[in-house]
């Protein structure tokens, strides 16, 4: 049997055979966010299907291709959609695409998703940029015998790793201010993972407010702990398509049911807001950055 790691090297080098972008920045769109692609610079859009051991989403609104091209003279890599543990994926396929954009030399990984907003302060079409995680999905991503070769950063690839600052402070603070420019509020807030598909009840809902969770998702948290295995700082993006199970919210009855097409139609109306400030932060990211991103910056051609 080949592995993972084998598999992932595999893939990339398939990827390169196909695009000569050397990507720093690696991004993830979840549900209703995949227009973003269509601003990448110079694109080379490969499906999921033709990229050697890629899983396949099988959710609507998920395209299913990896981008390649530049946003701000960066050089990046933009996932259209992903899979889920739901769909029947074991984790190793859940977080593959992770693996390999950190070995096509992204060192920084922007996910985004949908979620269910839990803090009642939110809004439906609200993006929050992600402070940290509550992990219930019952699995973690980095399971299984330790893959030291998947050390992209100087220090990565460890058995044990720390989660402390998964979603880097760096990041959400250039993500806050270039929010305050663009004349909007980002906040900050605890996103909780589940497994689904089914929507929580509202006594989950109930629960998981009491354990400090302010969104509720069913994706991101595996990606961004093998992330964070590799050494990749994380830039972690909720969209607000809907309030969770059982929260009040303006204009619509607690007993409404939630369906994926509510969440698809809030991607679509926030479509924009949401691109103006991924884009004018994929450039800072690199510029404005760490040591280990301003190398990454050195891969831009
Ligand atoms: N719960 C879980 N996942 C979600 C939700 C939700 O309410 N909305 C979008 N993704």
């Amino acid at each position: 049997m080949i592995d993972v790691f084998s598999k992932a090297q595999s893939a990339a080098s398939f990827i390169r055979g196909k695009s000569s972008v050397q990507p720093a920045v690696g991004i993830i769109l979840g549900s209703g966010l995949g227009n973003f692609a269509t601003h990448v610079e110079g694109a080379v859009r490969i499906p999921y299907g033709d990229i050697p051991h890629f899983p396949q989403s099988t959710v609507v609104g998920h395209s299913g291709h990896l981008v390649l091209g530049h946003i701000g003279g960066v050089a990046v890599a933009v996932m259209q959609g992903r899979v889920h543990a739901y769909e029947g994926y074991d984790m190793n396929q859940v977080t593959f695409p992770t693996r390999v954009l950190g070995l096509l030399g992204c060192r920084t990984l922007v996910v985004t998703n949908a979620a269910g907003g839990i803090r009642s302060s939110l809004a439906q079409g609200s993006i929050v940029a992600i402070s940290d995680h509550i992990n219930l999905t019952g699995t973690n991503a980095a399971l299984g015998p330790n893959e030291p070769r998947f050390s992209v950063v100087a220090g990565g690839g460890q058995r044990f790793f720390d989660m402390s600052d998964a979603y880097s402070l760096r990041l959400r603070t250039l993500a806050i201010e270039e929010a305050v420019r663009q004349e909007f509020l980002l906040t900050e807030g605890v996103y909780l993972a589940v497994l689904g598909p089914s929507f929580e009840t509202p006594a989950e809902i109930r629960a998981f407010r009491t354990l400090g969770a302010d969104l509720v998702g069913m994706s991101t948290v595996h990606e961004v702990i093998v992330a964070r295995h590799m050494g990749l700082e994380v830039l972690g993006l909720s969209l607000v398509t809907n309030m969770a199970a059982g929260v009040p919210a303006f204009g619509r009855d607690t007993a409404d049911q939630i369906d994926h097409e509510e969440v698809m139609e809030i991607g679509r109306r926030v479509e924009k807001q949401f691109t103006c400030l991924l884009t004018a932060l994929v450039p800072q990211i690199v510029f404005r950055g760490s040591a280990e991103s301003a190398k990454g910056a050195e891969n831009k051609s």
